[in-house]
């Protein structure tokens, strides 16, 4: 099975940290936020992972390769077991032109198969992988007609999104009608918000290269989307599980404080340093140290 993660966004915010490192390698607890991804592609079945990156993120390719300085550190257990599980290709996107050229970079790596496509800046945590819920459904909707993740969103947050809308067809699977890339609260059709994973027929290729720039002058793969409904059935699955979308530094840094609290090495002593912050910000007890006292001024 083939996944393919787009990883070739400039990150522009968060800059300055992402001027010469990628955004996908920014860490979460332990490792970069790309390694989650794979994890994800892997434990759903994924043998052939495509990652498609851009100019000056030569760190995700060195992440997944052997690095004869670190040797077989067991903190890179898991990683070692990752490439032995899946093949990890490369590809580059030669300009930055949207989500929806980055998958059509795939073209020729995927073929005339069906693929996963998972963002490479967007964890997912759930009891089964969703990239394998998607697969599955697929499969259980005939394994001709493209499907894809979708999650209720707030009416402060549709226009962030692809949103799509049709008729519920089984509890959770919607048959879409209509799909528009991050309308406003006026024109969007519902508050079905795409949440960047998707198992796509590969007719998907020939609609991306029909489909011209839309939102913010990129080719989005919602618009393709769009194009594909004239051939095929397309549908959107809800599913059990929480999302993290590392889209800016705020929420980079809430994903942090999330996994560090549910980790058994740090979260009972990050929850008793909150606390005390916490009560420190509420005037329960003096500030010992003030936060200007922590940077140096010189
Ligand atoms: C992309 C897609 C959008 C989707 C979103 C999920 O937008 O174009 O349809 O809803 O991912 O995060 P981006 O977040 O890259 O702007």
């Amino acid at each position: 099975m083939k996944v393919v993660i787009p990883a070739a966004g400039l990150g522009l915010r968060f800059l300055p940290a992402t001027k010469s490192m990628p955004k996908e390698m920014l860490p979460v607890l332990d490792r970069p936020i790309i390694q989650y991804v794979v994890e994800e592609a892997v434990d759903s079945g994924c043998d052939d992972i495509l990652i498609v990156t851009g100019r000056a993120k030569r760190a995700v390719e060195d992440h997944f390769d052997y690095s004869p300085e670190h040797g077989d550190h067991r903190a890179l257990g898991r990683l070692d077991e990752l490439s032995q599980r899946a093949n990890i290709f490369f590809v580059r996107q030669r300009r930055p032109k949207g989500l929806g050229d980055a998958v059509l970079c795939a073209a020729r790596h995927v073929g005339d198969e069906a693929f996963g496509v998972l963002l490479g800046d967007t964890i997912n945590i759930c009891d089964v992988p969703l990239l394998r819920q998607l697969h599955d459904k697929f499969v259980a909707l005939g394994g001709k007609s493209s499907v894809v993740a979708v999650d209720v969103v707030p009416d402060s947050k549709v226009s962030d999104y692809g949103i799509v809308a049709g008729d519920e067809v089984s509890p959770g699977v919607i048959e879409v009608h209509s799909l528009v890339e991050k309308p406003s609260l006026a024109e969007a059709p519902s508050r079905y918000g795409i949440t960047g994973a998707y198992w796509l027929t590969p007719t998907i290729f020939e609609c991306l290269r029909k489909t011209p720039p839309g939102r913010n002058g990129e080719v989005q793969l919602t618009d393709a989307l769009k194009r594909l409904l004239e051939h095929e059935k397309l549908y959107a699955m809800t599913f059990e599980g929480t999302r993290y979308d590392i889209g800016d530094r705020f929420l980079w840094l809430k994903t942090n404080i999330e996994f560090a609290l549910r980790d058994p090495e740090h979260g009972e002593r990050l929850r008793s340093f909150l606390a005390e912050e916490l009560g420190q910000a509420a005037g329960l007890r003096p500030l010992s140290r003030r936060p200007s006292e922590l940077v140096r001024s010189d």
